[in-house]
């Protein structure tokens, strides 16, 4: 979805060059969550400059260093300044619908917004009977007008004030940070449904590790409280040895020292080179800087409340965000793997004693060991990994185990129990569809169980328990290292439900030497690469490219087909072969290119039986085998050799050739494999 930057410097000089240095790279860091127009906002005197481009953000880099008559040296002691790039909802891409959208011809209010307000249709109906002129088609222009709105019938009202009053009458998902030539030097942040976080750098060390929460007014609680505490329980209850002053409510989380840097980001990679200190949002969350001081306040008091917002020490490095001497993030994240999965298993798994710790879910296993059934929910490859791990979960745990497209399984209503445990697997913890089915499993008293690669994040926070899958950083909007460590994460929760289990010992030392072997075995299967480059040169003026298997080798099918079709724009389909004759195989022929995964696994011989079907009909697959294996390989037209391990972990091995497959394709037509066209990293609406 978009991404949200915004910077305010506090008795720390900036000049404007300096500033919007800082805006652009922290776009350049978010753009993957959008990348179809950007915009920033700046002071220009009393006035705010709106500079907005459709494009991606070089264009709009372009746009600003080319600026006549703009004092790029102009130093500012306070400034705020706000910047944006869009994954386009309401409204093409264009330089008018980008944001920031602002109040008036004057940018009195100028707002950057990341998510969808479901009626602002009725609030600009509301707004044009008021006489306020519209400019652009996006559902973000009614909130900087809402807000004039609200300024100017209440002028006494505070920035934090009028933003609470706003928000009141917004339905749907937001993420907004807004300025005002009326509130110089200030900001105010508020976020619900979509992620931002607070970024805070000053030159000595913070006074505190927390920052509490102010009521702007208590009012009844109406909603139930939960049965189980979240994730969140570890932020601190007590606000022992903080500086606070909560009846002024005026908080600095800097002690005496008053030079501060703050940053407002969608997400941890946009700040991280300037601090590694940083807040995230909670829902309906208002934060608010005035004169240097950070205050966040909630309108209602909840059951659930925590009574502040932790500062959090962030542990990633500025590397892990870089592309060093790849081409692309995506090839980075694809090379990574070997280094991915281990960190996955990091402290984990104790590969001598063959005994496993999923710290963030060891206290509900007994629980989760009494549940009717599992859910695994997610959407895209997240989805993928479900699919990929639900027979070796179904054998370990005894357990029926349903999969769900987070979609659907909303669309369908579908029934759910208390003692239901529903797994809601995401990348970056943000997709708005899983999120949904998450609210929706949680308020019918299911367990709920995070499996996410972001700390800090939305389904991170909402969950009772989860497993942090620790891929690192995953910058390219197409998932690779995330998929395999998801992959990892569950069969690693497999294993801890079985441990006790005295007939399936030798079942689970195979995986768990299996899982030692992986990172050595993925970096042999990389050295592939070539090969597959080769291959890639035959097939990337197709127009249409099948990929075959079955059993635990139909989610590298599914998932090896939306990387293609994703990142190249071909027409790519993942086809479980037990299917073929019922209907797929009428689209095979000497000229359909087709991939076929075919292992040593329970279904060898059945997959045999679809690759003679294939060839038959003088097909000519690329087969993706095990070394050495020799009888398969008389069939292909060409092959890929990975190593053999165990069944059930055998499609990390399979899918990535396919990763490095799309990508080379993706690169001969010339495609952007970062940023495929009309996509976004972190989906947050519906
Ligand atoms: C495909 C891809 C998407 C995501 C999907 C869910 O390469 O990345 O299909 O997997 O949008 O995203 P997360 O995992 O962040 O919930």
């Amino acid at each position: 979805m978009c991404g949200i930057f915004a910077y305010l410097n506090y008795l720390e000089p900036r000049t404007r060059r300096e500033i919007l240095e800082y805006l652009i790279k922290g776009l350049q860091r978010l753009e993957y969550r959008g990348y179809d127009s950007a915009g920033v906002a700046i002071d220009d005197g009393e006035k705010t400059s709106i500079i907005r481009q459709s494009g991606k953000v070089k264009m709009l880099e372009d746009k600003i260093w080319n600026l006549e008559n703009f004092d790029f040296d102009k130093s500012f002691d306070i400034h705020v300044g706000i910047a944006h790039t869009r994954w386009a909802t309401h409204g093409a891409p264009s330089d008018l619908n980008s944001h920031p959208q602002r109040s008036d011809e004057s940018n009195e209010f100028a707002v950057v917004h990341n998510g969808i307000i479901t009626n602002y249709s009725d609030i600009k109906q509301f707004l044009l009977k008021k006489g306020y002129k519209f400019e652009s088609e996006t559902d973000t222009e009614v909130i900087a007008k809402l807000i004039k709105h609200i300024h100017d019938n209440h002028p006494s009202l505070s920035f934090r004030e009028l933003v609470e009053q706003a928000i009141q009458q917004l339905e749907g998902a937001f993420a907004l940070v807004l300025k005002s030539t009326k509130y110089p030097g200030q900001c105010v942040a508020t976020r619900r449904g979509s992620p931002l976080l607070v970024g805070i750098k000053s030159k000595n060390n913070l006074a505190t590790d927390y920052i509490p929460v102010l009521f702007s007014k208590d009012s009844e609680n109406k909603m139930k409280p939960d049965h189980r505490p979240c994730l969140t329980s570890t932020i601190p209850t007590t606000t022992a040895g903080m500086k606070r002053s909560e009846s002024t409510t005026e908080f600095c989380p800097l002690g005496e020292d008053k030079e501060v840097e703050y940053f407002f980001a969608s997400d941890a990679s946009a700040v991280i080179e300037h601090t590694n200190r940083v807040i995230f949002l909670e829902d309906d969350d208002v934060a608010a800087i005035s004169d240097g001081n950070l205050t966040i306040h909630r309108l209602k008091r909840t059951l659930d409340d925590t009574t502040g917002r932790e500062i959090i020490t962030l542990k990633m490095e500025i590397q892990q965000i870089m592309k060093g001497n790849y081409s692309s993030f995506m090839q980075k994240e694809i090379f990574e793997q070997p280094e991915s999965v281990i960190n996955t298993m990091r402290g984990r798994v104790n590969f001598d004693r063959e005994t496993l710790v999923l710290g963030g879910i060891k206290d509900y296993i007994p629980e989760i060991k009494r549940c009717r059934r599992l859910l695994l929910i997610g959407c895209g490859t997240s989805y993928h990994s479900a699919i990929a791990t639900r027979q070796i979960l179904e054998e370990l745990t005894e357990l029926p185990v349903m999969v769900e497209l987070a979609s659907d399984f909303l669309d369908r209503n579908t029934p759910i129990f208390r003692d239901d445990v529903c797994f809601f697997i995401s990348q970056s913890g943000e997709t708005a569809d899983t999120l949904m089915a998450l609210r929706y499993c949680k308020m019918r008293g299911a367990l709920i169980v995070g499996v996410t690669n972001t700390v800090g994040s939305s389904i991170c926070r909402e969950s009772h328990c989860g497993v942090h899958i620790n891929a690192g950083p995953e910058i390219g909007v197409a998932s690779t290292k995330a998929y395999t460590s998801q992959f990892i994460s569950l069969v690693m929760f497999a294993l801890v439900m079985c441990e006790d289990k005295i007939s399936m010992q030798p079942r689970r030392s195979e995986i768990i030497q299996g899982l030692k072997a992986l990172p050595e075995q993925i970096k042999e299967v990389l050295k592939l690469d070539e090969k597959v480059y080769e291959l890639a040169g035959d097939m990337y003026q197709q127009k249409s490219l099948l990929v075959m298997g079955r059993g635990y080798n139909t989610a590298t099918c599914m998932e090896g087909a939306l990387k293609i079709k994703e990142l190249t724009y071909l027409h790519s389909e993942g086809i479980l072969s037990g299917e073929l004759k019922h209907g797929p195989l009428a689209l095979v022929d000497k000229a359909m290119p087709v991939i076929m995964v075919v292992t040593r696994d329970p279904v060898y011989p059945k997959c045999m039986n679809a690759l003679q079907q294939v060839t038959a009909r003088d097909g000519q697959p690329i087969i993706i085998c095990e070394k050495g294996d020799r009888e398969t390989q008389k069939h292909a037209f060409h092959t890929l050799e990975v190593p053999h391990t165990v069944d059930c972990l055998q499609g990390i091995l399979t899918v990535i050739p396919l990763q490095l497959m799309s990508y080379h394709i993706a690169v001969l037509r010339g495609c952007n494999v970062d940023c495929p066209r009309n996509l976004a990293k972190s989906v947050t609406v519906e």
